[in-house]
């Protein structure tokens, strides 16, 4: 399998233009996955650059270290959420440019035994990362009610998540993700259903995954790496993702308001480039259905004070 089967990556060309500030300059991808961004990024840069290429799956960093031959490149792995334990402490505040790509890869979707799809039939596990303890059974099978629903409605948006909740409760054990889609198909009828079968599982792999949480600290941590004038760029490929990206890059927080200091200066560590989000083009969209929900937000770092 070539690494464009393996994953196609979205808004390829923009991405990394957006977070290229220095040629030589030192860069953290924090989702490596089939490394087509930091194949690309690794083009444009000149001989005395370093990459840091970071991925909590096993498989994605022996799929990315095999097909990147270069010295400048480094695999890590780890969790982006512990980004600045994971780049060397001399890197710290030397960043020019970091990417997060979010969420899972075509592979990893592609591969049932992963269980993260709900076209194939799989296990109920959805982690991304054998770093992580809890699975999608424990999730489905272990959960009360009231936590069930409330992270169906929080990170699945789905509206009729007390339904599904209590047919989940109903129908244990539930061992393989189709038992899961069929849970969904029994309250959701229509065309809406595979919206809301998609929705479901959405929340389990976060919730799994602790993503949004993930996503907080590694936001946070990229600001703290960077160099002033140095760049974060992040695609999302749904709401939850992306407002946390949207209120992080105006404000330093994740309620979106910037504060300011004794003497009325914004307290802020990175300044959006744009103010609305990037999304791929047509042929893009045509191309690769993947890129159709994907949001693409850059910053850069401000210095000490920001008047
Ligand atoms: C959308 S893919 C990235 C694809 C990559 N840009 C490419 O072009 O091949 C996302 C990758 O990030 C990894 N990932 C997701 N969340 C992560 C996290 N919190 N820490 C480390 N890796 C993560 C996934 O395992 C997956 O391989």
């Amino acid at each position: 399998m070539t690494s464009a089967s393996y994953h196609v990556p979205v808004l390829l060309e923009k991405s990394v233009e957006l977070m290229l500030t220095d040629k030589s300059g030192i860069y953290a991808d924090g989702t490596l996955g089939a490394g087509g961004h930091t194949r690309h990024l690794l083009g444009r840069l000149d001989e005395g650059a370093r990459v840091f290429g970071i991925d909590h799956d096993d498989e994605a960093l022996a799929e990315a270290a095999s097909s990147i031959k270069d010295d400048r490149f480094e695999a890590v792995k780890g969790n982006f959420g512990y980004l600045a334990t994971l780049l060397p402490p001399e890197t710290h505040g030397r960043v020019s440019g970091i990417l997060l790509d979010l969420g899972v890869s075509s592979h990893q979707i592609d591969a049932p035994e992963r269980g993260f799809s709900f076209r194939e039939d799989g296990p109920l596990d959805m982690r991304m990362s054998n770093l992580r303890a809890k699975t999608a059974h424990q999730v489905v099978n272990e959960y009360e009610y009231e936590p069930l629903r409330d992270l169906l409605y929080s990170y699945g948006e789905e509206r009729r998540s007390p339904q599904i909740a209590r047919e989940i409760i109903k129908r244990r054990p539930l061992n393989s993700t189709h038992e899961l889609k069929a849970c969904v198909e029994q309250v959701v009828r229509g065309p809406h259903q595979v919206k809301s079968i998609a929705r479901v599982f959405q929340a389990v792999r976060i919730e799994v995954n602790q993503e949004l949480e993930m996503l907080k600290a590694g936001l946070e941590q990229a600001a703290h790496v960077l160099e002033e004038g140095g760049r974060l760029v992040v695609i999302s490929y749904h709401s939850l993702e992306d407002r946390l990206v949207k209120y992080f890059m105006k404000s330093g927080n994740f309620k979106g308001k910037i504060e300011k200091d004794f003497y009325g200066n914004s307290v802020r560590p990175l300044k959006p480039l744009y103010g609305k989000p990037l999304t791929a083009d047509e042929s893009e969209r045509s191309a690769n259905p993947r890129s159709r929900s994907a949001k693409l937000r850059a910053a850069e770092k401000l210095g000490k004070v920001d008047a």
